[in-house]
């Protein structure tokens, strides 16, 4: 009798002990995308000035870094995740998961083609707003609340 107690009591604390956790890990995942959102919100403004200014060699380390944050986003949004700790996600993107991580990939490809045409452009703001800003509305425009 006291074993069987004992083992029901074990089981339950390490339930506890997992929810606690995968709550944990939800927070610290929804905090990490947004931070690394915010960062390339103002990467993205680096490398547009920059662009403009025709300093294109620190312009397209901006590029690439935002690519790499594109690529890390990409793990960001598990199952577990769906709602809580003021994500501003939407549902739609865990019902939709192939076409939201395509726009992801395409978003971090069009950066690395921005770095490599960006000094040839004639017309750099075309440019910029073809292969950078027009993919953040793409996807806000169907994934993220209105805010
Ligand atoms: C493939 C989809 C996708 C692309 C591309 C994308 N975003 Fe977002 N963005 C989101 C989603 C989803 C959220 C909501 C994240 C959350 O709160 O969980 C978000 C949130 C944000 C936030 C708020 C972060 C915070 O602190 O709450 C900013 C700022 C932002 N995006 C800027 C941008 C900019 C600028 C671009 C383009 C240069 C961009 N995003 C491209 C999907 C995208």
């Amino acid at each position: 009798m006291k074993i069987i107690k004992i083992v029901i009591l074990i089981i339950l604390i390490n339930l506890v002990n997992v929810s606690a956790f995968s709550d944990q890990s939800a927070e610290d995942i929804i905090k990490k995308r947004k931070s690394l959102f915010s960062e390339n919100y103002k990467t993205a403004k680096r490398a547009d000035i920059l662009s403009k200014n025709l300093e294109f060699e620190d312009a397209k380390k901006f590029m690439v870094k935002m690519s790499e944050n594109y690529l890390e986003l990409l793990t960001l949004f598990p199952e577990n995740t769906k709602e809580g700790f003021g994500t501003e996600s939407l549902p739609i993107i865990w019902d939709n998961k192939e076409e939201f991580n395509a726009l992801m990939q395409k978003s971090s490809d069009d950066m690395i083609k921005l770095a490599s045409i960006i000094e040839e452009s004639d017309e750099i703001r075309a440019t910029l707003k073809q292969y950078m800003w027009s993919n953040c509305n793409a996807c806000h425009s169907k994934f993220r609340k209105p805010h």
